[in-house]
This record gives structure tokens, C-alpha cells and sequence, in this order.
């Protein structure tokens, strides 16, 4: 077997290369699917496997401004990963990433994110669960809130056109302050967000775009869908919320009160809500939300020192950490980290991990502390997991509240 990976060289090989993973969804993809990925994936981002001419593998690559906490970095976030099945465990999916991985190297992002089909592939190639991402299933009768107030928002439904404008400054306003949101330009909102192809809709109702203004100002929305059906003449139906985005804690709360109090319906489901959601202390009965998790983004730092100097860090001594790296050997050493970032050092380290363990602390979701308990962090000197996290401050779980 002569299997040859390359980055697609046009256009027009972009498409195909995305046919190994839809196989895995049970379709081709159509034109109407490349709207997605083709406006933001260049085919110089894109590698497609093939052999004998035939693709056989692809995946691809958005370049992303992902925030951080303190500030923003840019990222390739891997998307569309797949082998077909007459070529799996061939080591073509290992080919793909270090072509892929060199290329976000050789570009100067310094990390890579992606969210993972399945938790046990990544980590061999140095990601680390970064953060965990829940989703919720509230019945109607326990949306109650502990604290009952007077809703003062204003809110409309937009169609997918004028909606982009508002939803855009809302999302805006928010985007800062959420570690592991992505900046959405006007194509991403347009393709990604606001359209609504049949195919997407996967049994549910329509998207509804409802914008919340608060003094004026847009502030807030939510995309959601409606599936309605009836048992025995009640309503079974539920509310989906794909996206719930305030810019304030009081544009959440209105929010979230909108869309519980919508009519007609047994419950309201939302996804990919982060850990500290203010949902848990809204809601009267937080029990009731049944909020299951699981992982969210993965983060690889694929150049060490310039991913530590985009994200804030604290303040004390600094830390000496050996990192294993097999992958992306460039990162493999021991580095000293302080406020100031992370230099290379002789001097004796302090503790030791895997690159996956500071893809898991980047972006404030998971402590060295934490890791060192389960094994994935080394203390070799008393007390250093410890100041390590001080060096790693983070006010805020993160969150992404989209799978690309
Ligand atoms: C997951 C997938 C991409 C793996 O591709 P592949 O070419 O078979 O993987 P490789 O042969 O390169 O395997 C590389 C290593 O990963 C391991 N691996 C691959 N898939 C794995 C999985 N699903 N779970 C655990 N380990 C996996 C292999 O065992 C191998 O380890 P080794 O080098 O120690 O032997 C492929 O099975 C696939 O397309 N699956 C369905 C679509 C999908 O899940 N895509 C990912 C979207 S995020």
C-alpha cells in the first residue's frame, strides 16, 4: 500500500476530502454541506490522504482567534477527521496529524483545538482536555428560579438575514470574557450559525434566531428549535437550545427565563454549556436540570513558549517543568515558567508532564494539582503543583459553545 498525504491544492479538493468522515454520518458530502468548511478551510489547510489516486483519508483545519484567559491566541481547530473504513488502523490518521500539526507549526499558530468523536484518539498526538461541556434536560414544571424577578428585556425573533447584525454585537460582547470562545466573522455566522439547511434539522422543528434587547441594546440571544409532538393530546414536545449567549449576568438570566417560560412544551434541552454555568444557582432546583458532562475542547500546544505568552499568568517564583513531547518534539524540555512566560533552563526540574497535561491547564478548565492526583503531573519537588496553578490563574470555566 502507497498511501500519499498532501495538503489539497485546490478548491476543488477541498469537498472530497471531507468525504471520509461524512461516511461515518452515513452520507456524501454535498455542495450544500461544503458551505460549511469550504469558505474557511483554504485547501492549503486541508490534506486529503489517498491511494492510488482515490481518497482515502482527510481532514482540515480553521484558523481561529480562540480567547484565552487575559487575552486571545490564534488556533487551527481541526475539524472534519476521517479514514475510511477499508484504510483504518494503518497509521494514516498518525500521517495526517504530523503533516497537519507541522503545518500549524510552520504557520506560527501557537495552539491547535479541536473537539474529539471520541476521547481516546487525540492524546497520543499531545491534546489534553481542556475543558468539560455539559448538557441539560429541564422539565417545565422545574424551571422555577430561586430568586423570581421582573423581566424587563425585550425580545424578537429575527429572521437569518437581519439577525446577524445583533446576534454578531451580542456575541461580541461576550467573546472576551469566555475562554475558549472563537471570534465568528460574518461568514461564519452566515454558513455556521444563522442558516437553516433541511439537512440539519435531523427531525426538529426550524431555527429560531430571538434577539434580547436590553436599554436598546442587543445583549443577548438564542438559537433554538421546537420538536413538538403529542402524547394522549399533551404536549411531549421540547425546546432545544443550540445557543444561549448573554453578554451579562442579567442578559443570561433574562434569557434563560424566555426560553423556559416558552408555551406548548414538556421541557427545554440545551448543550455544551460550561461547568459553572449561572444556570446552577438560577434555577430553584438545580438537580432538575440533570446536567450530564462530558469532555469539550481539546487543546495542543504546539509551540510552548508562544501559547504560555498569549495567555495571562500569575504572579510568583517560577516553576521548573521537564515536558515530555513525542509528538512535536520542539516543545520536549525542561522550561522555566514565571510570570513573565516560559524560557528554557538547566536548572533541576520541579515537575514533570506530558504537553497534554498544559493543553488541560491552558485555558483554566483543569489544575496541575488536579492532574498531579491523577497521575498526569509529576511533583519533584514539594509544593510545586501548587505554585504552578498560581501561575495559571483563571476566573472562569471555559467554554465553547460550539462544535466545529
Ligand atoms: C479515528 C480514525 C480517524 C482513526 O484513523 P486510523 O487511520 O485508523 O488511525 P491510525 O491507524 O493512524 O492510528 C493511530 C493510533 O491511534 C490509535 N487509534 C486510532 N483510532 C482510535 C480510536 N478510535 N480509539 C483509540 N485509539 C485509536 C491506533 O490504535 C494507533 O495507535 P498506535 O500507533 O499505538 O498503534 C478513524 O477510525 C475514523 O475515521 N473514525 C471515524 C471518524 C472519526 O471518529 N473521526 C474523528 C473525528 S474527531
Amino acid at each position: 500500500m502507497n498511501i500519499d498525504i498532501a495538503a489539497c491544492s485546490s478548491a476543488e479538493d477541498v469537498l472530497p476530502a471531507l468525504a471520509p468522515v461524512w461516511h461515518y454520518f452515513g452520507a456524501t458530502p454535498t455542495a450544500q454541506d461544503g458551505t460549511r468548511f469550504l469558505p474557511f478551510i483554504e485547501p492549503s489547510r486541508a490534506f486529503a490522504a489517498k491511494d492510488s489516486g482515490a481518497v482515502v483519508a482527510g481532514c482540515g483545519s480553521f484558523p481561529f482567534e480562540l480567547t484565552v484567559p487575559g487575552g486571545t491566541v490564534r488556533a487551527a481547530g481541526l475539524s472534519v477527521v476521517g479514514v475510511s473504513p477499508t484504510h483504518r488502523r494503518r497509521g494514516i490518521l498518525r500521517g495526517m496529524m504530523r503533516a497537519q500539526l507541522d503545518d500549524v507549526h510552520r504557520r506560527g499558530e501557537p495552539v491547535a483545538i479541536l473537539w474529539a468523536s471520541e476521547d481516546t484518539i487525540y492524546g497520543q498526538f499531545g491534546y489534553g482536555m481542556a475543558s468539560v461541556s455539559g448538557d441539560i434536560e429541564v422539565a417545565k414544571s422545574a424551571t422555577a428560579f430561586a430568586q423570581p424577578f421582573k423581566a424587563r428585556g425585550e425580545f424578537r425573533i429575527l429572521g437569518e438575514t437581519e439577525a446577524l447584525a445583533p446576534l454578531a454585537e451580542a456575541y461580541e460582547r461576550a467573546r472576551l470574557d469566555h475562554p475558549g470562545m472563537i471570534a465568528r466573522s460574518e461568514e461564519w455566522w452566515r454558513h455556521r450559525r444563522l442558516a437553516d439547511p433541511e439537512s440539519r434539522r435531523q427531525g426538529a422543528g426550524e431555527l429560531n434566531r430571538v434577539l434580547l434587547s436590553l436599554d436598546g441594546r442587543p445583549s443577548g440571544y438564542a438559537l433554538y428549535r421546537i420538536t413538538q409532538k403529542f402524547e394522549a393530546g399533551i404536549s411531549a414536545g421540547y425546546v432545544s437550545v443550540i445557543e444561549a449567549v448573554g453578554a451579562t449576568p442579567e442578559a443570561t438570566r433574562e434569557l434563560w427565563r424566555f426560553l423556559f417560560d416558552i408555551d406548548w412544551v414538556a421541557g427545554v434541552k440545551g448543550m455544551l454549556l460550561p461547568m459553572d454555568h449561572p444556570l446552577f444557582f438560577l434555577l430553584a432546583r438545580p438537580r432538575e436540570m440533570k446536567f450530564r458532562i462530558h469532555d469539550g475542547l481539546w487543546v495542543r500546544l504546539v509551540d510552548l513558549p508562544a501559547a504560555l505568552a498569549q495567555r495571562r499568568l500569575g504572579e510568583g517564583a517560577p516553576v521548573v517543568i521537564e515536558v515530555a513531547d513525542a509528538f512535536c518534539s520542539w516543545n520536549a524540555g525542561r522550561w522555566s515558567v514565571g510570570p513573565k512566560g516560559a524560557e528554557r533552563t538547566t536548572a533541576d526540574a520541579e515537575l514533570a508532564c506530558d504537553i497534554t497535561a498544559l493543553g488541560s491547564v491552558y485555558l483554566g478548565g483543569f489544575r496541575f494539582a488536579q492532574l498531579e492526583r491523577a497521575g498526569r503531573v509529576t511533583e519533584l519537588r514539594p509544593g510545586a503543583a501548587a505554585r504552578a496553578d498560581a501561575l495559571f490563574p483563571a476566573d472562569r470555566a471555559p467554554w465553547c459553545p460550539e462544535i466545529f
